[in-house]
Order: C-alpha cells, then structure tokens, then sequence
C-alpha cells in the first residue's frame, strides 16, 4: 500500500492503493510508519510524497464511513508529517481530492504536473473536509479562494492552485516524477501551513453566505463548510482543527450524508452490466446519424457534435429540418452568451452536422438514433427503411420514451443490433439515458450504447422493455393520482408544493406544464372526457403558450389560474363528486408512495437491474433530490412500513388496478431493504 525508494537524501513515499490511492487504514498506518522511519534515517534529507499509478489519491475511503473508526487517523497522519523536522513536498499528478489534498496540505512544499486537478469535494457526500482542510486551505490561498473551493466542492486545474498560492510550483509532466525529486533536493527547512495567519477579510463570510442561502438552504454540509471555514480566522489552529473534526463527526453519520454516499456508490454501480464481463467489446463510433431535427432529435445530435462527433440529422422536409438546425445554433449560442461555452466551440459543434432530406445518407453511420414521435407504426416503417440501407453492424437506436423496443426491432431483420436510447428532455442538458436492452439485443450493442452514452458526459442506466421502462413508469402512477386529487378537491398549488417542499426542482402538475399538457392529447376539441383534454382544447397547453395549470408571465413564472380552477370544478360537478380536504400526507402516500410501489414491480420484473439503479434515474433524469438518494433509497430510510401502510391508507382511492408490489409486501413484513 505504501512503497518507498530512495534516491540519494530524497526518499520517495509512494501511496500506492489501487484504482484511487484511497487512504484507507492500512493506507494510513503504512504511511504514519514510513514518515516515523524516514526521520530516523539520517540518509534521509527530504520526503517527497505521490500516489502511484493515474493520481495522487481520491481522499478517504468512502466505504470506511459506514464503519467504526479502526486505526490511526488521517489528521494524526497530517500532523504527524507537517510536525516532521525533515522537509516533505507532496508532488501531485492526476487529482489530489478530499483528504488527499488534505495531507498535500500539511506537507511542506505542494509540486504539482500542469494538468492535475485539485479539490475538495466533501460538500457534495454530505460531509465538510475532515482532516484539516477548512483550517489550512484558508491559511494557503486565503478566504475567498477557500470558501469557494470548499463550499462548491469543485476542483481547480493547476495553473489556478499556482496562481492562488496552493501549489508552489508546477513541474513537467513528462518528467514526472524524477523532476520533483529533483526539485525536492534544493529545499531546506520546512514551511508550516499551521504557522499562516488567514487575513480577515471583511465581509466575506457574510458576502458569501448571502449569496449562496438559497441554493444550499436545506442542506447541513455546506452550512458546516462556512461554519469551519469561519472558525479558521477566529480561533487558534488547534481549536479550528477540534471544530472541524466535530462537524466532521456529526455529518458523516448523518441522512444527508447517508444519502449522497448512496448516490455516489449508486452511480458507479449503474454503469455495470449485472451478466456481462467488463470486458466484453463494444463496437466502434464515429459516425452518427440522428432521424428527426425536431426538439429531442437536435437535443441528442447538439450531445454528439460537442464531443466532436460527426452528426448527420434528417428530416422530411426543408422547412422542420432547417427549424431544427436553428434552434440548435440558437441553444448552442445562449450557451456561449453565459459563459459556458466559446464561439470557437459553438462553429466547431456546427461544422460538424450535416441536415440532410436524404434517408440514405445515413448508410454510412455507426449509430443511428431514431427521435420521431411515439406511434409504432411510424417507427417500424422507419426501422424497416433503416434495415435496409444501414450498413452491417451499424447499431439501431430508438429514443421511444414508452414504446417496446422488441417490437420496433421485429421490423428489422437484424434486431441484436436494435436498442433503446431513451433520453431526457431537455436531451442536451439532461444527464440520464436509459439504454433499453431488447430480448435480442447483443451484448456487444448494448455495451456499446453504454459507452457511447458516457462518451457524451450521460450517465446511462440499463431498463427493460416495458412501457414506459423505468422512469415513465414511476411517472404515470404519480401522474394519475395529482389529476385525480384536483377532481378530488386539491389545488394545483398544493399538489406542486408537496413536491417542492420535499426538494424536487418541481411538481407534478409543474411538470406537465413543463413538457406540454398536449402530449398524449387525441386533438380534437369536441371530445372532453378528461381534465386534460378540457385544458387542450382552451389552448392551455403548458408553459408553450404560457397558460397550462397555470398562467405563466414572460420570465416563465408562474401564478395560479381562476381559470383552471373553474374548469376543475366543472369537472368534479359533472363528475358528481363532493369536494374535499386532501392532506398533505394523501398526496405524498399517492404520488410519492405510489412511485416506490411501481419501482419495487420493477425491480421484481427486472426491468431495473437493482434498486440504486433506479434511483439515479430519478436522480439524473427527474431531479430527485439528491440529499434524498433517490426514491427507493428515501422508501429504505422512512421505513417500507411506512410505505406500505400509507399505500394501504388511500388503496381505495389510488385509482383503478391499484395493487401492492408484491416486493414492497413481502419486505416490508420482513424489515428489509428494496433491494433483492
Ligand atoms: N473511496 C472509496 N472508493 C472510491 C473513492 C474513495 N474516495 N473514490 C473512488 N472510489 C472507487 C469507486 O467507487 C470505483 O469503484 P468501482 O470500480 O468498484 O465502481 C473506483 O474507485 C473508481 O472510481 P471512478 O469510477 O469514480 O473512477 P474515475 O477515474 O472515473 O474517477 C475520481 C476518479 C475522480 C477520483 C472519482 O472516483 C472521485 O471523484 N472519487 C471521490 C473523490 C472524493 O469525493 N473524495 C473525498 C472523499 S471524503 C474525504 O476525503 C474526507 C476527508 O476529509 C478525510
């Protein structure tokens, strides 16, 4: 776990703990016993500190936090070096996350290769950084920069750590790390981070505290962030450190913190096909062809032409194709007028897509992804048309939100090459892809759609096929239950809090309103059988045309619509039924209960492979929060008891063909987990 060589009066300590150089207890006890050594060795002038392999080291081992504290620690560890009469120079390539940057911290001289990332993600598993980090990093780069760093949890490149004074020098990457050894030779005595004063800059604190309170006002971790950082220009070190360590002690057992680790672990687990060897091969991409400029079809191309792919895009006529082409300039350039990306970057992007009316030009693609609208049989005509033009081994992908997949590859006669791409509205902003695995799918597509998806910065989730696979699933129950709770006799308002009280970004109605209240919509004015089709046809169509569930002003806010609750209350009267109070609870046991139930039918179906899986889906492609894990995570900490008894609480009124995963019963009877 540790290794050391030396080299003349430099001895290298090298953390060498494979895939991140964690700094587990074995790590950490190696360590403390390799510096104990080194200042016996009278050889030894200098200690020069790096992690083998990619990085330096990722920090602590994050499984170690749902465990006993076993060991020496990692602040004893840092003391111990930053006490140590012999200079000791951490010299990082790669990244230096977390408590790895912590112990680069207390080491006397920081190198760093040009393009190392260094950081101190903490905030973002719920925790502050424990092992001095909010009480040295003010005292190298002063409070602004600290603050920043601390309380964002992002990373900086190295030329900004030198700018900032964390790192003292970079040092050649190709020549790493014999240039940083050498380097180490010339130092003599050792400079202590501990002995700097953090100038008191005034209002800082507050400055940054006011400008962050609402993105971070139900969250514990960053408060603490500030709340230590603060203690560093008004306390002795030694009191900043002790602080520290208690916040540090309260977080990390904390639910926050339980639930970001969740999320974390979850979605490096979802990248892992359950059947399929890591190494089975995947196919090569170049080429992509996308069918349908409409809004998803130029959302998933703008994904592609980011990455420096080239994308062909057809359509069926001049006019939608050159409307698509459009509007995906016009989304790239509201990019770049934020900042986020350069006009090299937007006409490099745009370079790249070739709009064509010609199917066949798709004939030379390695991925061609279907994005015209839901009706089957205009799929399969498109899927026959593709058969027989694309080229042998090119992979078929259809971004149907609901429809199966088996079904659109039996137009084909090659359905192994077929899978779902089913991404998130928007597509070029949303993080999720659900890669649907048809009952034919090879293995070889199927990892190749995974990669391709991760390619493209997604995080891609395995489904099944069934309607609507994971995520729309989950949606229709939800769904079901608000529009019938407005009949029922709650208000659009109190539905839509419920929802962001809880901490999605919005509700259910919201949401409809969102993607348009016309989707699904049989279009014909005349017929009104449902709330939906009532709203339809007074042209109340979402936030498009700025009246849905509500009325929306120009900025796109919304306000509460007399209009709605007229047409609601028309409805409840023909309908019969008698107004009533609905709880807060009703709406949670039947839009957030209901979603946990048709998740555990799910995983009992295998449609998901396990449980987290379907929690990043909720988490990347709905906005769950993500102090909250996800919802089968959340169903796991509030008790499946509780699930279940709320279910049974409304069962009545849940809505036709309501019944209890069979899942959901069976565990909640034995207290366990939704898991398998
Ligand atoms: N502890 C334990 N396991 C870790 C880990 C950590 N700190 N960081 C990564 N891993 C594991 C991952 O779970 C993954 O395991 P599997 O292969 O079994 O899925 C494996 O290492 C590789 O990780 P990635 O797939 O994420 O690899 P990557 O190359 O894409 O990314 C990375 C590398 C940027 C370092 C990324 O892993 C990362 O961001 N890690 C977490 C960094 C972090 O949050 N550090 C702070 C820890 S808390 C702390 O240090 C507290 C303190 O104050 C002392």
């Amino acid at each position: 776990m540790i290794e050391t060589k030396l080299h003349q009066d430099v001895l290298e300590i090298i953390i060498s703990n494979a895939p991140v150089n964690a700094l587990g207890a074995g790590v950490r006890s190696a360590l403390s016993q390799a510096i104990e050594t080194a200042q016996a060795d009278d050889q030894v002038k200098v200690i020069l500190l790096r992690g083998a392999g990619k990085l330096f080291s990722a920090g602590a081992d994050i499984t170690e936090f749902d465990q006993p504290p076993t060991g020496c620690t990692l602040p004893a560890v840092i003391d111990a070096i930053e006490a140590s009469p012999k200079p000791v120079v951490a010299a990082i390539h790669g990244t230096a996350l977390g408590g790895g940057l912590e112990l680069a911290l207390g080491c006397h001289y920081r190198l760093a290769t040009p393009t190392a990332k260094l950081g101190l993600p903490e905030v973002s598993l719920g925790i502050l950084p424990g092992a001095g980090g909010t009480q040295r990093l003010p005292r190298l780069v002063g409070l602004d920069a600290a603050l920043n760093m601390i309380v964002s949890g992002s990373p900086v490149d190295a030329t900004s750590a030198l700018a900032m004074g964390l790192v003292d020098r970079l040092v050649d990457e190709e020549d790493f790390p014999t240039a940083a050894i050498a380097y180490a030779r010339i130092l003599d005595a050792p400079g202590r981070t501990r002995d700097k004063q953090v100038a008191d800059d005034a209002g800082v604190l507050e400055r940054f505290a006011a400008a962050n309170a609402r993105r971070i006002r139900s969250l514990d971790a960053p408060k603490a962030c500030m709340t230590a950082v603060k203690a560093s220009v008004e306390l002795p070190i030694d009191e900043g450190l002790a602080l520290e360590r208690k916040l540090f002690a309260e977080l990390v057992g904390g639910a926050q913190a339980k639930a970001l680790r969740h999320a974390f672990f979850a979605e490096r687990a979802a990248g892992k096909i359950a059947d399929l060897p890591a190494d089975t091969p995947r196919r090569p991409i170049a080429k992509v062809g996308v069918i349908g400029a409409g809004t998803m079809g130029g959302g998933i191309s703008m994904n592609f032409l980011l990455a420096g792919m080239d994308v062909t895009i057809v359509e069926m006529t001049q006019d939608a194709l050159d409307r698509g082409v459009a509007l995906m300039r016009a989304n790239y350039e509201a990019s770049a007028k934020k900042g986020r990306l350069t006009r090299e970057q937007v006409e490099h992007a745009m370079s790249l897509l070739t709009p064509t009316l010609a199917f066949d030009a798709l004939a030379d693609c390695d991925l061609v992804i279907e994005a015209v609208y839901e009706n089957m049989e205009v799929k399969k005509e498109i899927f026959a048309r593709l058969d027989a033009i694309a080229k042998p081994g090119a992979i078929l992908a259809s971004n149907t939100s609901y429809l199966s997949i088996d079904e659109i590859a039996s137009a084909t006669k090659r359905p192994a090459d077929v899978l779902g791409l089913h991404f998130f509205s928007p597509a070029n902003i949303m993080k999720l892809v659900e890669v649907v695995r048809g009952a034919a799918t090879a293995d070889d597509v199927l990892t190749t759609g995974m990669q391709v998806a991760r390619s493209i910065g997604k995080v891609p989730v395995v489904a099944r096929v069934c309607y609507g696979f994971i995520g729309n699933r989950m949606l229709i129950p939800r769904q079901d239950n608000a529009y019938a709770m407005l009949l029922e006799g709650a208000t659009p308002e109190q539905i839509d809090r419920v929802h962001t009280d809880f901490g999605m970004p919005m509700g259910p109605l919201q949401m409809i309103d969102l993607a348009g209240v016309d989707i699904g919509w049989h279009r014909d004015t005349d017929r009104i059988e449902s709330l939906q089709d009532a709203l339809c046809a007074a042209g109340r169509w979402g936030q498009k045309t700025k009246a849905g569930f509500y009325n929306y002003d120009e900025n796109r806010k919304p306000s509460p619509s007399p209009v709605v609750a007229e047409i609601i209350d028309g409805f409840r009267n023909r309908a019969g039924l008698k107004r009533r109070d609905i709880s807060d609870d009703e709406i949670v046991a039947r839009t957030l209960y209901t979603m946990v139930n048709e998740g555990a039918k799910i995983l009992d179906e295998n449609i998901a492979q396990r449980a987290s899986d379907i929690d990043v889906v909720w988490l990347h492609g709905y906005g769950w929060p993500r102090h909250k894990g996800g919802p089968m995570f959340w169903a796991d900490q509030i008790g499946l008891t509780t699930v279940s008894e709320g279910l049974a609480r409304y069962a009545d009124r849940i809505g036709d063909g309501f019944s209890m995963a069979p899942l959901l019963a069976r565990q909640s009877a034995d207290g366990g987990a939704p898991d398998k």
